[in-house]
């Protein structure tokens, strides 16, 4: 199994259009590498490929990417697209994929009623990427060789569906991780998650690879940096400083950060946010990064 980070930023990428953060203005600057937004790509024969999440990048994440090139006229490796959550940064690439090429789209029920409800949605033809309905707790294969199972983690619903309160620790079919396994390897993508529960703890107990929400390195650090009002809690994600201890003893080989926030410290290889990360044997996700489980 062959897994290609496509994009290790969250929403709005790094840098982020408004932002003139640290971190934003370094990557202005060519001194932090620039990210795009949240997405992976796998495959089990280097020939067909899964993207999961379709990220608003996803033109140019593709065009970075050669195993992802067309091999002849409208002939496109892609052959399925999985969606974790109705996220604008997780479905907008949908848009950008309009172009009558078949390829399955599949998510939880619950994801695909969201997004029917958009009616631009109608533009990705239904007659040539049917929408497969994933059940959790149910494998499928995803692509030739690579099977796929879904299962709730805690989150919210997307941000243009939030009401007056909101339940940031919802499980159900609204926010999802996705085990993979091809070959006799199993890897789990997980890039939104508020919390790591006890079940979900259990579940990836001695993974060899678990991608996991890296959004803020500090729940208030986006406060603190007068760059939001939200604590990633409020966002429904979990924060490094709090992964760090809760995977703690759970024997997970490689744990790789994936979907962080331009805000987040531990971007800037020169950081102590860093340091910690990396010393408590994390891996912080680049575009492009490939990773064989
Ligand atoms: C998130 O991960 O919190 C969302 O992508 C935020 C957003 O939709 O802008
Ligand atoms: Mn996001
Ligand atoms: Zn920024």
């Amino acid at each position: 199994m062959k897994i290609i980070v496509l994009g290790a930023a969250a929403g709005g990428g790094l840098p982020q259009w408004n932002c003139g953060c640290p971190n934003c203005v370094a990557a202005r600057l060519g001194r932090l590498p620039s990210l795009s937004q949240s997405s992976i790509a796998v495959s089990a024969n280097g020939e067909d490929w899964a993207i999961l999440n379709a990220s608003p990048d996803i033109r140019a994440q593709m065009q970075a990417t050669p195993a992802l090139h067309p091999t002849g006229p409208r002939v496109s490796p892609l052959k399925a697209v999985l969606v974790t959550n109705g996220d604008i940064d997780h479905v907008a690439g949908l848009f950008t994929l309009r172009e009558r090429q078949p390829f399955t789209l599949f998510a939880t029920a619950g994801i695909h009623e969201v997004l029917a409800a958009n009616p631009m949605m109608t533009a990705v033809a239904p007659d040539v990427v049917p929408r497969a309905p994933v059940a959790l707790g149910v494998p499928f294969e995803i692509v030739a060789g690579v099977e796929a199972e879904l299962f709730a983690v805690p989150g919210k619903v997307p941000l243009y569906q939030e009401g007056e309160v909101v339940d940031t620790q919802l499980e159900g079919e609204n926010t999802v991780g996705v085990r993979l396994s091809a070959n006799g390897k199993t890897a789990f993508y997980i890039p939104g998650c508020a919390a790591l529960t006890p079940a979900l703890a259990e579940r990836i107990r001695g993974a060899a690879l678990v991608m996991y929400d890296g959004t803020l390195f500090e729940d208030d650090e986006m406060i603190r940096m007068g760059l939001g009002v939200k604590t990633g809690a409020r966002m429904g994600h979990m924060s490094m400083t709090a992964s760090l201890s809760a995977f703690e003893g759970l024997g997970v080989a490689r744990r790789v950060f994936v979907h962080m926030n331009n805000s987040n410290p531990a971007l800037d290889p020169d950081s102590e946010a860093r340091r910690v990360v990396e010393a408590a044997g994390w891996t912080v996700a680049q575009d492009g990064m490939e990773i064989t489980p």
